[in-house]
């Protein structure tokens, strides 16, 4: 089938919104009818470059080529037509993207650990992670990848079963989109990859759909102070009305803060959700937290970064961990429709994570607006 999506053809290109060929699904695999799609700041690195891995290391990921690239990966959809042996979902039922694919089989799926699982492996190679052929053409005939195997800025995607999770068909699909990744993600680093424990004092860095998430998440989980970090005013605003008891525009601001507020004992947790994460940003991030403190790393750094500005006397004196994290280190089969229902039943909010939705024609002005930092989460409606 024919549909509409939107690409990058490489990077520092703004998105491009063009007709795409879908083939119909082979074995173990779906074609999605995406309804609503999050605007993640993780599809904007494969814009800038920071999640494009460098050219001389394809040959040894696998990767034949990255580009042309569907976006997408936060997202929520209807299921149009299954392939051989699909046994998880039928057409016409709704489902929620998982980024990372459950196979259910391999080590990390049948320990827990479903953020882990090997078939994740195949996330940057073209072709589908089922046989590696692509089932998505341009008009010219190029194969096109998708991103996280998944596409969600396409109105139809042919995905692996394993990247799709059924969800009751009467909750919104704009909310379920969004539980697909920021707000999993951000929960998740906070009350499972962190622990908050209550009476913690949590500080989140950077406040976007992530971060808020782990507002959320520390909140819920009983921390007696949250403290959001960001240097945007409307984000600050929007950290008091998830649960933060304090805001700051920088870390430097917070640091002097944190130390009174906590009697000088510092931060038990510190999250670290700003858009990109620079290596001299964990510095101040590992100031921030106290004797035996977790930093937890959720946002993207530079793919090529390798160095940190971190106090290792001060690590190892002070007994702190730093923890990276994918997915808040959710398991997205259970965890999604967990989300879902503390959202059914009012605990967990959803519908207030969205600024902005758009056209999939105004992709640009979107992600422009998630650079200007005016939208908490903007999302994407198909057909809207
Ligand atoms: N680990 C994972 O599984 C995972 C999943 C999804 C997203 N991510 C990453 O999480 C990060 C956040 O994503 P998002 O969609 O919330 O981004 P976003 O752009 O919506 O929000 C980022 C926020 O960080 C703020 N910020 C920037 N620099 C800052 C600084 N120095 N101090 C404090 N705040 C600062 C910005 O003002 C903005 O409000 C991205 O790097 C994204 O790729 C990771
Ligand atoms: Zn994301
Ligand atoms: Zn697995």
């Amino acid at each position: 089938m024919k549909c509409r999506a939107a690409i990058v053809r490489g990077t520092d290109q703004p998105w491009e919104v063009t007709e795409v060929e879908v083939d119909p699904p082979k074995a173990g695999e779906v074609v999605v009818r995406w309804a609503a799609a999050g605007m993640c700041h993780s599809d904007e690195h494969i814009v800038t470059g920071d999640m494009v891995p460098p050219e001389e290391a394809w040959e040894m990921m696998g990767i034949e080529s990255f580009f042309p690239i569907i976006g997408g990966h936060e997202g929520s959809g209807v299921i149009e037509q299954v392939g051989a042996g699909v046994s998880s979902v039928a057409p016409g039922d709704h489902v929620s993207a998982s980024f990372i694919p459950s196979c259910g089989r391999c080590r990390y799926c049948s320990t827990g650990r479903q953020n882990l699982c090997d078939a994740g492996a195949g996330a940057f190679q073209k072709g589908m992670i089922t046989d590696g052929t692509s089932r998505h053409r341009l008009a010219d005939g190029t194969d096109v990848n998708l991103f996280a195997k998944l596409g969600t800025f396409a109105e139809y995607s042919c995905v692996a079963e394993s990247q799709v999770i059924k969800v009751e068909p009467d909750l919104p699909l704009d909310a379920v989109a969004l539980v697909s990744c920021g707000v999993a993600t951000g929960w998740g680093s906070a009350t499972n990859r962190a622990a908050v424990q209550a009476g913690d004092t949590v500080v989140v860095v950077g406040i976007g759909g992530i971060g808020i998430n782990a507002v959320q998440g520390a909140k819920m989980a009983g921390a007696k102070h949250v403290i959001a970090v960001d240097p945007v005013e409307f984000k600050r605003e929007k950290a008091m009305e998830f649960g933060a008891t304090h805001t700051f525009a920088s870390m430097e601001e917070a640091l002097p803060a944190v130390a009174e507020l906590s009697w000088g004992q510092m931060a038990d947790k510190v999250i670290m959700t700003p858009g990109v994460l620079h290596g001299e940003m964990m510095a101040l991030g590992t100031q921030l937290a106290g004797k035996g403190g977790t930093i937890v790393v959720t946002a993207i750094a530079p793919i090529t970064q390798t160095e940190s500005s971190v106090n290792l006397f001060e690590l190892a004196m002070w007994n702190k961990e730093i923890k990276g994290t994918i997915f808040g280190s959710l398991n997205p089969r259970a965890d999604i429709p967990k989300l879902l229902a503390m959202y059914r039943d009012g605990q967990l909010k959803l519908d207030e994570l969205i600024t902005e939705r758009y056209a999939l024609a105004d992709i640009n002005v979107g992600y422009q607006a998630m650079r200007d930092g005016t939208n908490l989460r903007g999302v994407i409606v198909h057909g809207g």
